[in-house]
């Protein structure tokens, strides 16, 4: 009797501590998050409007069928006060028909629908944030329906980051809905090396700007992002050893298509942010962009190598002043190869495969994934050179031929 006793006592601690730790809704991001985020054109300038043109527009378009189903309102979305009992709001003004019937309408279409906000006082834009409300809070975004939480990091004090986003993701496991929880703290706490137990991706660095390498501020030009994605830390894959199926690294929502982009800059970054298997959130106006634009962003095979299912992160694998080799294992032996001419001026950019033989042990297949052309093989071109314009990328797929 006392042996049983002991034994269920045990089992007891075991799913007593089981439970403890598993406070993140598994499964929710096997592959990286794909969707759309109000900050980086509109800032706080949101309405239902707004979000619900982006939505029709992404269903026109193709977006929502290539896998963009978040629709992400970022911060602005809130009254500027809670309510008597303390509950957030709608903003009366931006979103008159509130946060329960956007979501709805946004569900009825086929997506699936995110909230912002932040472990602070005050969220960034001064709107009111979550810090002594985490349980109040996830319980309306459960009664909302709000499946995907940007939490941010905006006057936090004192606070310790993993705690505080701690908090959080055990109040949205306590109201029941399950919910995809972005973690937003730009790094300051070495995130990649707890994100993963926390939440389901987890921004790396401060905020993104459309720009190749331009600095203001706070923000950073998409090729600064980059770079601190294997800078941050030592090790040849930078930090690609953090992430994985269910755990992202979050260089920040994409900057393809907005006003100080490039057609090569889109091409790049929408390239380096497959290679990286980061989460695909654009953050340009899809109601207007150009179908230059739409078609990167909906490019099925370079959103073939995001959402691989092996889920490994790419890494950059050669770096000099004027190019970069960005590679990325894929399932069943294959890889993803970008090649950017880093240089500030159009020039011929060549790479022999040889060159990266400790990784590609086979001949290959080669595919072009922005022409979707079929280039031949490994074996009969050894060596593949374009004259690439100032930043742009050659993008391929390698498939072993045996
Ligand atoms: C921070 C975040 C951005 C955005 C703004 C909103 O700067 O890093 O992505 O959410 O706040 O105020």
């Amino acid at each position: 009797m006392k042996y049983i006793s002991t034994a269920l006592a045990a089992i007891g601690v075991l799913l007593t501590s089981s439970q403890i730790s598993a406070k993140k809704f598994e499964g929710l991001a096997k592959t990286p998050p794909m969707g759309w985020n109000s900050w980086n054109t509109f800032e706080v300038n949101i309405s239902e409007e707004l979000i619900k043109e982006t939505a029709e527009a992404m269903i026109a378009n193709g977006m929502r069928d290539a896998g963009y189903i978040y629709i992400n309102l970022d911060d602005g979305w809130m009254a500027p006060e809670r309510d008597d009992e303390g509950n957030l709001m709608a903003h009366p003004e931006r979103f008159p028909s509130g946060m329960k019937a956007l979501a709805d309408y946004l569900h009825s279409k086929g997506f699936k629908f995110g909230v912002y906000n932040c472990a602070g006082s005050k969220t960034c834009a001064g709107y009111p944030g979550s810090m002594g409300h985490e349980y109040q809070d996830a319980l309306k975004y459960a009664e909302w329906g709000v499946d995907y939480l940007k939490y941010d990091w905006c006057n936090t004090g004192t606070r310790d980051a993993k705690e505080a986003m701690t908090t959080m993701s055990e109040a949205l496991w306590a109201a029941k809905r399950p919910v995809v929880f972005s973690i937003c703290e730009w790094g300051t706490s070495k995130v990649w090396e707890w994100g993963s137990s926390v939440g389901h991706l987890w921004r790396t660095t401060g905020d993104i700007i459309d720009c190749y390498d331009c600095v203001q501020e706070w923000s950073r030009g998409w090729k600064v992002i980059l770079d601190g994605q294997m800078d941050l830390v030592s090790g040849h894959e930078g930090l690609g050893v953090f992430a994985g199926p269910d755990g992202w690294n979050d260089p920040d929502m994409m900057e393809v298509g907005n006003p100080g982009m490039t057609m090569a800059d889109n091409r790049s970054l929408f390239a380096m942010w497959c290679v990286l298997a980061a989460p695909l959130i654009a953050g340009n106006d899809v109601r207007t962009m150009s179908d230059d634009v739409c078609r990167i962003l909906t490019n099925k095979e370079a959103i073939a190598i995001n959402q691989d299912a092996l889920g490994k992160q790419g890494f950059r694998f050669y770096k000099d002043s004027k190019r970069e080799v960005w590679m990325r294992s894929l399932s069943d032996g294959a890889w993803a190869v970008a090649v950017l001419n880093a240089a500030d001026e159009s020039r011929e950019v060549s790479f022999r495969w040889h060159h990266a033989e400790r990784h590609l042990v086979d001949e290959y297949k080669i595919r072009d994934v922005y022409a979707m052309k079929d280039l031949g093989n490994t074996k009969d071109m050894p060596t593949v050179s374009r004259v690439l314009d100032s930043h742009d990328v050659m993008f391929f797929r390698l498939t072993p031929l045996n």
